[in-house]
């Protein structure tokens, strides 16, 4: 069964209320997604492998840890994922960068793909998904059944605010992906929005309202 971690650290709990401020405005609402990526990434990688290596020091020879070589891959999920990127490259720059798009046909109610780059080796890579609303958990599952139709082996999930229902979508469609969020919500309204979340957070992100 996967992991589910809701980060109740003071700082991501303070970033988060900034962020649900309806008056709070879109160079500040970006500044605070990307913060708290960086913050949702320190707690992702913590299980990260690392090996014993020795380092000169100005004094002597440390032996000490390094991270072994486990090769990363971020996935956002177009468009409100991309705000969550660079964020997380602040502490996992060499990670590699694809990137899916999901969209619902209105008719079938199937998930359609309309863009699905990734790294050529994403099977030996640890693949991070990133959207910061995890909603009805349609975009989620859908996105990530795709990038392992395309090899990927090991999966997690990080988000900024869930629903209950999305959450619960996400973890009996794929049990084997870690989840990590800032907030979960209360509920799902009609419109499938998040309440009380925080809006539509590709709008608020990318200033288009
Ligand atoms: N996507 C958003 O941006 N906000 C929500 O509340 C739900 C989905």
């Amino acid at each position: 069964m996967s992991k589910t971690m809701i980060m109740d650290h003071p700082l991501v709990q303070h970033k988060v209320s900034l962020l649900r401020n309806k008056n709070t405005g879109t160079k500040e609402f970006k500044e605070l997604v990307c913060e708290l990526a960086t913050l949702l990434c320190y707690e992702a990688t913590r299980d990260l492998p690392t090996e014993e290596v020795e380092i000169e020091t100005p004094i002597a020879v440390a032996k000490t840890r390094m991270l072994s070589g486990r090769k990363l891959a971020l996935v956002p999920i177009l468009r409100a994922g991309l705000g969550m990127v660079d964020g997380m490259l602040a502490l996992i720059p060499a990670a590699k960068v694809g990137h899916i798009g999901m969209y619902r046909n209105e008719e079938t109610l199937e998930p359609v793909e309309y863009y699905c780059k990734l790294p050529d080796d994403i099977a030996e890579r640890e693949v991070i998904v990133l959207d910061p609303m995890l909603a009805t958990g349609g975009s989620a599952v859908d996105a990530i059944t795709q990038i392992k139709k395309r090899g990927a082996k090991s999966i997690k999930f990080i988000g900024i605010i869930a629903a209950p229902e999305g959450m619960q979508r996400l973890q009996e469609a794929h049990p084997d992906v870690d989840i990590y969020v800032a907030a979960m919500d209360e509920k799902l309204n009609e419109n499938g929005y998040i309440v009380p979340g925080l809006g539509d957070a590709g709008d608020r992100i990318f200033g288009t309202k």
